[in-house]
């Protein structure tokens, strides 16, 4: 089950402020001096109310990649006021579990599919920019940045195409799960949703069997019928491969398309080099992570970067201040697309858990930076994007733009 992160009463011990005026901070316009005065305090901080961040680089790879540390906290130990809000499948599970299950949802993410999805991902990207571009005046996340990981994951998958709004609604409420219910009302919503996706994910699967095709549904309901998934276990992957498509994906596009644009000499080495898209990629993930943090438990007694760690301790991993961080990445503020180590950012995590969806993400990334490079080369901003509540997850739910054509 995913936990909710506490993000909201972390930060404010951490600012002083009170959570309900963090969604108005200007922390959320730009967590970059925050996380910046946090590293100047050490690897870790530990907040007045006990909660503990991993603020360097080395210090937020060593707790994703050692063994010493999980996603669920050792036996007896918790945190005060933590509740479950929906299964995520392996993503919160330590191993063995994690690699048994990990391993079935591989496949999905070979490089063999990649190459089969990149035909499709382009033919999506130019049909949603026709479309957008018919206007002088577009919002490049509702017309594009939204719907381009929205139609891969569901292709992916295999959702019909008659139930796709349906599915795109309910996606957006699990996918807020990810940042945590915000209310009791918000957690029904969640679990309204998620019943809702289990009867449509059943029906999908019961039409499989009798008529596999080359989806990953067809591919998971096979292993279920070996024994390797119960029905709960397998409509949980189902549910954490949705999610993971529609909350991080459009994120890196909105959060790339952004910097470019903020720094229009690097939009511009685009434009001349769309050849550059897959190093703009990596860049973009290092420099606005679509993923700001997520969580790990002590399990063992251990020491990392001089601090001592006790079994049950608990910390937020924070990614983007790990991508800041000057004792890994020179001048780490300056975005540059040329940047040759900038692939060693944690935006994708680390370790058991780095993400599978990875060269999906770059994939769909990389094909959609290029088309906007190739097709709108004076691409610029209309207004400042708004920017969504959400702490773990960094995206933009508008962003108005123009195609700059007379
Ligand atoms: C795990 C980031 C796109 C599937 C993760 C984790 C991060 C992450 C940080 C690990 C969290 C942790 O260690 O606690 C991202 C980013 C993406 C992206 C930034 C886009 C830019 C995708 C896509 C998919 C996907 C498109 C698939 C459709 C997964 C899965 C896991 C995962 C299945 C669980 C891996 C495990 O627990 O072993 N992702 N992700 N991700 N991601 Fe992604």
């Amino acid at each position: 089950r995913l936990r909710a992160a506490h993000s909201l009463s972390w930060l404010s011990a951490q600012t002083g402020d009170h959570p309900s005026r963090l969604l108005h901070h200007p922390w959320r316009d730009n967590p970059y001096p925050t996380f910046r005065r946090m590293r100047s305090q050490g690897p870790f901080t530990t907040s007045k109310l006990g909660f503990r961040s991993a603020n360097t680089y080395e210090a937020v790879s060593t707790l994703l990649r050692s063994r010493d540390f999980g996603v669920q906290p050792p036996a007896g130990a918790a945190l005060p006021g933590q509740f479950d809000i929906i299964d995520l499948s392996f993503l919160t599970l330590d191993p063995p579990e994690h690699t048994r299950l990990r391993a079935l949802a591989r496949p999905a993410f070979s490089p063999s599919r990649m190459a089969g999805y990149r035909t499709e991902i382009e033919k999506i990207t130019h049909e949603l920019l026709d479309t957008a571009t018919a206007r002088r005046d577009f919002d490049l996340m509702r017309d594009f940045a939204q719907p381009l990981p929205i139609a891969v994951i569901s292709r992916l998958l295999g959702i019909p195409e008659s139930d796709d709004a349906r599915f795109v609604q309910i996606g957006h409420t699990i996918g807020g799960a990810l940042d945590g219910a915000r209310s009791a009302g918000h957690l029904r919503r969640i679990d309204k949703a998620s019943a809702e996706l289990d009867a449509l994910f059943d029906r999908l699967m019961a039409e499989r069997r009798t008529r596999p095709r080359e989806d990953v549904i067809s591919a998971l309901v096979a292993e279920a019928d070996d024994g390797a998934l119960t029905p709960a276990a397998l409509r949980a992957m189902c549910r954490l491969l949705l999610v993971a498509g529609f909350e991080t994906t459009v994120n890196l596009i909105g959060n790339g398309v952004m910097a470019l644009l903020r720094h229009r000499e690097q939009w511009e080495r685009l434009v001349q080099d769309p050849g550059l898209a897959p190093g703009a990629v990596e860049e973009v993930l290092r420099f606005d992570s679509p993923v700001q943090m997520t969580t790990r438990w002590a399990h063992t007694e251990s020491t990392v970067q001089g601090r001592r760690l006790q079994p049950g301790d608990y910390a937020l991993c924070l990614i983007g201040s790990a991508n800041r961080d000057p004792d890994r990445f020179e001048d780490p503020d300056r975005f540059d697309i040329t940047r040759e180590d900038a692939s060693d950012h944690l935006s994708f995590s680390s370790g058991a858990h780095y993400c599978l969806g990875a060269p999906l993400a770059r994939l769909e990334g990389e094909i959609a930076l290029r088309a906007l490079a190739e097709r709108l080369p004076r691409l610029r901003p209309t207004a400042v994007p708004t920017r969504r509540g959400t702490t773990v997850v960094r995206s933009l739910s508008r962003f108005p733009v123009t195609t700059g054509t007379p």
